[in-house]
């Protein structure tokens, strides 16, 4: 498709209006296809197959036929909003969501710097956001991931306890930063960006419940102290990724205090469930901390990507981030988005959550995360009650639920690769304590009771 006459702009889509039809109707299938879940998953194709492994067409191909195929990869591509996706952390694609990127994707607003009414909707979000987890955020960042915003606060904390360090490095001194044992991996990556090196990222041990022990944080502070070792931060985990373990953060904090040590909230997982109440005793000490992560495409159902860090002054992205270019100069005194993190071009992240508060209501958002405990309580039931399955010792804290078949390690795998060829239900695995665990994870508004109930009949029979 290459446009009309000469003079016209190139590019243009023939039939656009058809074309947008066409899109519809296969967003409108998808969503009745998400609706209930699908058994098995199809496998690619061979016509599919021969396609994909074509080379670049010079030449144009019928749009109409092309959006066909598209919907046809789509079809044959692992969905994580089917409501039988228990794998990993998955992601819902909450319609509203999917309406406000393809919105977002055709106005393409720049937010590196003011953008009119979409920048202010970046801050409102914010602010909503904030509220919702009952933290008292001045401001904050839209990311990709949850990867992005805790690079960006060890970043801000990096800047406060030793200012001067993003553009004179570390001259030498010795830092180190504090985490569980049990922490995403994200931690160790950021660390490692920042050319502090992961050796000085201390692992602290753990308590029964698998959360980060204040005690022994105090410790290590003391004793890296003592050496000449100056601490960044200390990041705790709201939702740890193995079993969503909540670290005690009213303790840390306590600890952070006396330290004088930047405290940051990993919550990308599992900070949503803050906002209910039935879990938020869990998060309290949450207001206390310099910054959190919360990603809205893992438990608050948009699609990806839209990840925020959030911050109590917003003064510390910009000692961070901010930056004064020639090409990119500051009229009256206002700073641009771009100074508050890492990213100079990126989508309308906002747009999403934003939208999504405003049609459901923060009320109704609460209730499909108490839904989603629901599932993981039921599950958990199931599996303490089945003879051959064994839960961890204590119930769930979050929606992650490890479970094993009291077959040993290689059964579990079997377990796993007989259902992952089935396709009628998508589960991961994961070590803990040496032992391989299934590891189903609640977060898609669209699973039922019945699909908990199916997810263990189908563990047990095969
Ligand atoms: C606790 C935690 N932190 C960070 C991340 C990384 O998030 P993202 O994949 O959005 O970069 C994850 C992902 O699962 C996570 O569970």
């Amino acid at each position: 498709v290459t446009g009309g006459a000469p003079d016209e702009p190139p590019l243009r889509l023939p039939d656009r209006e058809l074309l947008l039809e066409q899109g519809a109707a296969i967003v409108r299938e998808a969503w009745r296809s998400f609706d209930r879940f699908r058994p098995g998953q199809p496998a690619i194709d061979a016509t599919l197959a021969d396609l994909l492994a074509t080379g670049l067409p010079d030449q144009p191909t019928d749009v109409g036929e092309s959006l066909a195929v598209t919907a046809e990869v789509l079809d044959q591509s692992l969905a994580q909003p089917r409501p039988r996706f228990f794998a990993y952390i998955g992601g819902a694609g909450l319609e509203v969501g999917v309406l406000a990127d393809f919105l977002a994707s055709c106005y393409d607003v720049n937010l590196a710097s003011w953008a009119g009414a979409a920048s202010e909707i970046e801050a409102q979000t914010a602010r909503w956001l904030g509220e919702f987890l009952g933290y008292p955020a001045e401001g904050g960042f839209f990311t990709s991931g949850g990867t992005l915003s805790n690079l960006s606060a060890l970043l801000a904390a990096r800047e406060q306890a030793l200012p001067g360090a993003r553009s004179r490095g570390l001259e030498g001194r010795r830092v180190a930063a504090y985490t569980s044992i049990e922490a995403h991996y994200s931690v160790v990556r950021a660390v490692e960006a920042m050319g502090v090196g992961a050796q000085w990222l201390r692992t602290i041990p753990i308590d029964r419940e698998r959360r980060l022990d204040p005690v022994a944080l105090d410790e290590a502070l003391r004793a890296d102290r003592d050496e000449g070792i100056l601490p960044l931060a200390v990041i705790a985990t709201a939702g740890t990724t193995l079993t969503g373990a909540v670290d005690p953060l009213d303790d840390i904090a306590d600890v952070c205090a006396e330290h004088r040590v930047w405290l940051h909230v990993d919550g990308a997982y599992g900070l949503p469930a803050a906002a209910v109440e039935e879990t938020a005793p869990l998060f309290r000490g949450l207001d206390r901390a310099d910054s959190v992560s919360v990603d809205a495409h893992k438990w608050l159902y948009m699609p990806k990507a839209c990840s925020v860090i959030l911050v109590r002054r917003l003064e510390s992205l910009h000692a961070a981030f901010g930056h004064e270019e020639a090409y990119f100069p500051h009229d009256d005194d206002r700073l641009h988005a771009a100074d508050a993190g890492l990213e100079y071009s990126r989508p309308f992240r906002a747009l999403k959550l934003w939208l999504a508060f405003r049609v459901h209501g923060a009320a109704a958002l609460r209730a499909a995360i108490a839904r989603n405990l629901s599932h993981a309580r039921l599950c958990y039931e199931l599996a303490s009650a089945h003879e051959d399955l064994e839960p961890l010792p204590l119930p769930p804290p979050l929606s992650i639920v490890p479970f094993r078949h009291i077959g040993g390690d290689a059964r579990n795998r079997e377990i796993l690769r007989r259902l992952q060829q089935g396709g009628d239900v998508w589960l991961s695995s994961a070590t803990i304590d040496g032992r391989v665990h299934l590891r189903p994870c609640f977060v898609n508004y669209r699973t039922t009771d019945e699909d908990v109930h199916a997810l263990i009949d189908l563990v047990t029979a095969s």
